[in-house]
């Protein structure tokens, strides 16, 4: 995506990490699902925050409550099928800040410091939404790893894509970080932060699937 490209000059400390090493993971014996869903969603949990950067503190228990919190979880097949109700969860908070975002700048005096951070902020959501519904899209589309023939998209596709929402939501973030009176929306960030990762993690095993 033409964002990768274009937006890595000036990235918060957060997610400078996620670009330092590459997830390895392997998938060749991820299909016969025959557990009960509700214990796929465990599983797949344990698997994904095992395997997951240390440093993000990403938990089992998160991922379960998060996942769980959709009751569409229960049908889910496999991980494609959990990132996009990790992603439609991700989206809605994104929604949410924007919107509190929104709220803040219009009480915001113009020509302030805190009108432009908020006007950034805004900016930044509406892209990293935007961004969502093509993460949505691209989950939806795809047809298995070597899909040249019927068009899909390739698998490191995915957790790329998720990982360009951590991205672009980290740059709001930066913006809030030392203004008091945006503690609640830099902590909005950070959780927000931590669904994008729970997406990059369930995801992880698609980045090696295609050769
Ligand atoms: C979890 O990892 C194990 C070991 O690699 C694998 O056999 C299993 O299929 C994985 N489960 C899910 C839900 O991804
Ligand atoms: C999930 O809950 C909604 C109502 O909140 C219901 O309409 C829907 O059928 C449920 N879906 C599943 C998969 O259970």
């Amino acid at each position: 995506m033409a964002v990768a490209q274009t937006t890595t000059i000036f990235f918060p400390a957060i997610i400078i990490v996620l670009f330092s090493s590459s997830i390895v993971a392997h998938t060749s014996d991820d299909v016969g699902g025959k557990p009960k869903a509700a214990d796929f969603v465990t599983e797949a949990c344990k698997n994904a925050t095992a395997n997951y950067y240390k440093e993000i503190h990403l938990t089992e228990k998160f991922c379960v409550s998060t996942l769980r919190s959709d009751n569409r979880s229960s049908k889910a097949k496999d991980l494609r099928d959990l990132a996009l109700i990790g992603v439609d969860i991700l989206k809605a908070r994104v929604v949410t800040a924007n919107g509190k975002v929104q709220e803040m700048l219009h009480k915001a005096k113009t020509g302030t410091s805190m009108a432009r951070r908020l006007t950034f902020c805004k900016l930044d959501y509406d892209v990293t939404v935007s961004i969502t519904n093509v993460c949505t899209a691209l989950l939806k589309d795809y047809r298995g790893p070597d899909d040249g023939d019927n068009d899909g998209p390739p698998s490191f596709m995915l957790p790329q894509c998720v990982q360009q929402v951590n991205t672009l939501s980290g740059y709001c973030g930066h913006e809030l970080l030392d203004l008091s009176e945006l503690q609640a929306l830099f902590n909005e960030n950070i959780d927000m932060s931590m669904l994008a990762h729970l997406n990059m993690a369930l995801l992880a095993p698609y980045r090696d699937n295609d050769s």
